[in-house]
This record gives C-alpha cells, sequence and structure tokens, in this order.
C-alpha cells in the first residue's frame, strides 16, 4: 500500500509501546488511526499525545470478547468509514518455565497473542473485503516465533501460531488485494513488563502471577535497550509500503537464526523421493511460489 494518505488504521494494543508507535507514525503519515486497548488509563495517556486531532479515534477493547470486537470494528466505521489497515498487536507475556504452567496460564496468553490476531481477522477481514479498495494486515509476532525462549513457552507457541496464520493469510488473501506482514521484532522499549495488571480474574493463577512478575520486575531496565515505539512505527510503515512479509527490526539475530535453519537443513534425510511423489510435490510448490509472486504485486 503506497499511498497510506487517508487511510484508516484500526490498532490493537495501540495505547502503550509499539502499539502506539504505529499510531503515531501512522498519524504523521496522514493516516486515521483507531485506537484499540484494554486499559483505559493508558487510552487516556495516549490521547492526550493526539490532543484533538479529529483522526484519532480511542475505542477500548479487550481482544479476547468477540462481541465487543464487532462493536468496536462498527464504531470504527461509524467514525471514519472503511477500515483499511489492520494492526493486530496486542499482546502479553508470562515467564513461568512450560512444565509449570497451568491452563490458565495457557488460556490467557493464548487467547490475547493467538486468539486476539484470529478475532481481529475474523471480525474486520470481511469488512475489508466487502469495500473492494484493498487494504493490509499486519500481526504482531515477535523474533521469539523463530527463536523459542524456554522462560517464556506459551509465549513462543503463541508467537509461532501468529507466523503461521499470516504465511496463510498471505497465500489466501492476496486475489482480494489485500496484502499480510509479520512484524517480528526483538527488544522493544514498552510496558509490556506490566502484563500481568490485565490478566482477567477468571484466568488467575496466582502462584505463577508471583513467578511471572518477579521477572518482570527486572525487565524495565532490559527493555530500555529495546527500539523506541516510533522506530516501531517506522519500520512497520515501511514494511505496509514495500509490502513486505517478513517486517524485521533488529539486526542481531540473524546468525542466530542461521544456525536454526541450518539445524533444520541438516536434520532432512539424504536420498531421492520416488518419482509420484516428486511430481505431486513440483506441482504443490510450483502453486506456491506462483502465490507468494502473486501475494507480491500488490501495490
Ligand atoms: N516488548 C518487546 O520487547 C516485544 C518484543 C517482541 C514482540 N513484542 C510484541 O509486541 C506487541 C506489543 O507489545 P509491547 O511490547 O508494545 O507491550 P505493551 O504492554 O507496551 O503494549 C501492549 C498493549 O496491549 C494491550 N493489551 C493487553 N492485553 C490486551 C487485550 N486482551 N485486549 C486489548 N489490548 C490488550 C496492553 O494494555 C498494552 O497497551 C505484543 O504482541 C508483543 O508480544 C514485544
Amino acid at each position: 500500500m503506497k499511498q497510506v494518505e487517508g487511510k484508516v488504521a484500526f490498532i490493537t494494543g495501540a495505547a502503550n509501546g509499539a502499539g502506539f508507535g504505529m499510531a503515531q507514525i501512522f498519524s504523521k503519515n496522514g493516516m486515521k488511526v483507531v485506537l484499540a486497548d484494554i486499559r483505559q488509563d493508558s487510552l487516556d495517556r495516549a490521547m492526550a499525545y493526539f490532543g484533538k486531532n479529529p483522526n484519532v479515534h480511542a475505542i477500548r477493547l479487550d481482544v479476547t470478547d468477540r462481541e465487543a470486537f464487532v462493536r468496536a470494528a462498527d464504531e470504527a466505521e461509524r467514525v471514519f468509514g472503511r477500515i483499511h489497515v489492520l494492526c493486530n498487536n496486542a499482546g502479553i507475556n508470562l515467564f513461568v518455565p512450560i512444565e509449570d504452567c497451568t491452563y490458565n496460564d495457557y488460556d490467557w496468553v493464548m487467547g490475547v497473542n493467538f486468539g486476539g490476531v484470529v478475532n481481529g481477522v475474523q471480525t474486520i477481514l470481511p469488512r475489508i473485503r466487502k469495500h473492494g479498495e484493498g487494504g493490509h494486515i499486519v500481526n504482531t509476532a515477535s523474533m521469539g516465533a523463530f527463536l523459542p525462549s524456554a522462560s517464556a513457552g506459551i509465549y513462543t507457541a503463541s508467537k509461532f501460531g501468529v507466523l503461521g496464520l499470516s504465511a496463510v493469510l498471505r497465500l489466501s488473501l492476496y486475489k482480494y488485494n489485500i496484502a499480510v506482514s509479520v512484524f517480528c521484532p526483538g527488544l522493544i522499549n514498552s510496558r509490556i513488563y506490566e502484563s500481568e495488571k490485565v490478566r482477567p480474574q477468571k484466568l488467575a493463577s496466582p502462584q505463577n502471577t508471583a513467578r511471572s512478575q518477579e521477572f518482570m520486575d527486572i525487565l524495565p531496565k532490559i527493555h530500555e535497550a529495546g527500539i523506541s515505539p516510533e522506530e516501531v512505527g517506522e519500520k512497520v510503515l515501511a514494511g505496509i509500503r514495500r509490502n513486505d512479509f517478513y517486517i524485521f527490526s533488529h539486526p542481531e539475530f540473524k546468525e542466530e537464526l542461521k544456525e536454526i535453519f541450518d539445524e533444520v537443513l541438516n536434520a532432512i534425510p539424504e536420498g531421492e523421493a520416488p518419482a509420484d511423489r516428486l511430481a505431486f510435490e513440483k506441482t504443490r510448490r510450483d502453486a506456491l511460489k506462483k502465490a507468494r509472486e502473486e501475494a507480491g504485486t500488490i501495490d
């Protein structure tokens, strides 16, 4: 989407960190922006930044609440008309070894980080398809979608899920002139260490909350070394304009990624596949390649 001026973006988790950075930069570049977030205190602070800008609108939304998502999308359309860009960015983190995680931990982290993306797609994609002007979906994953973290196990699983869903959406939506990106950042100077503040009571896991919070307490210092929300916004906007599927922001992971991909390639058995299987795989591979190329031509 080379021309973004006047386009409408719906950003989840937009009141802090990465999402707020996207909102700032999109708005600076002439877009109309809906900030959707579960935290009213953060929405108030974010809206104070934008002052009386009529092209920025805040909606309190829990992305796991499907009915509320529909109401939020209705409100966004009432205020700005058609939605063109959907940033499924809301996310939380939990630092508990996977073997000690509870069902509540799974339901909370998967529900927000993966389920929130699903709900965004299910609610807003049909609206973008319907207006027919094209669009762009950006899903925030993480470098954790490639580099598993033993201390943030469910988080890692949720981000692998976001990566997989994004890849499939890209291959499915180009025919409607809708591009898809997956944003995979490393450290961001954000407030993700406050995640426990938005854990719903019904998904409480007191022992793990306390445990994770111990780790979270040292995170503000670590996160200060992260890239700024504004840099996030610039990177994501550039990715939207160029129609990049992968939006990376941190150069320092290249070597580690190479080690992971080398491990995968080295694990593939040597030898030849039978001819009929090869023929089937060639058809599949050619179709996939064509879809990827066509997805890359949307502008
Ligand atoms: N901070 C990092 O270093 C880092 C690294 C890689 C990926 N990410 C990803 O970036 C995204 C944004 O996180 P951030 O670092 O900016 O954190 P953040 O906490 O600063 O911002 C996330 C926002 O999401 C909101 N949120 C949480 N649960 C929600 C829900 N159920 N419904 C609606 N909003 C909800 C929070 O209130 C918050 O405003 C997340 O998906 C996160 O996983 C962050």
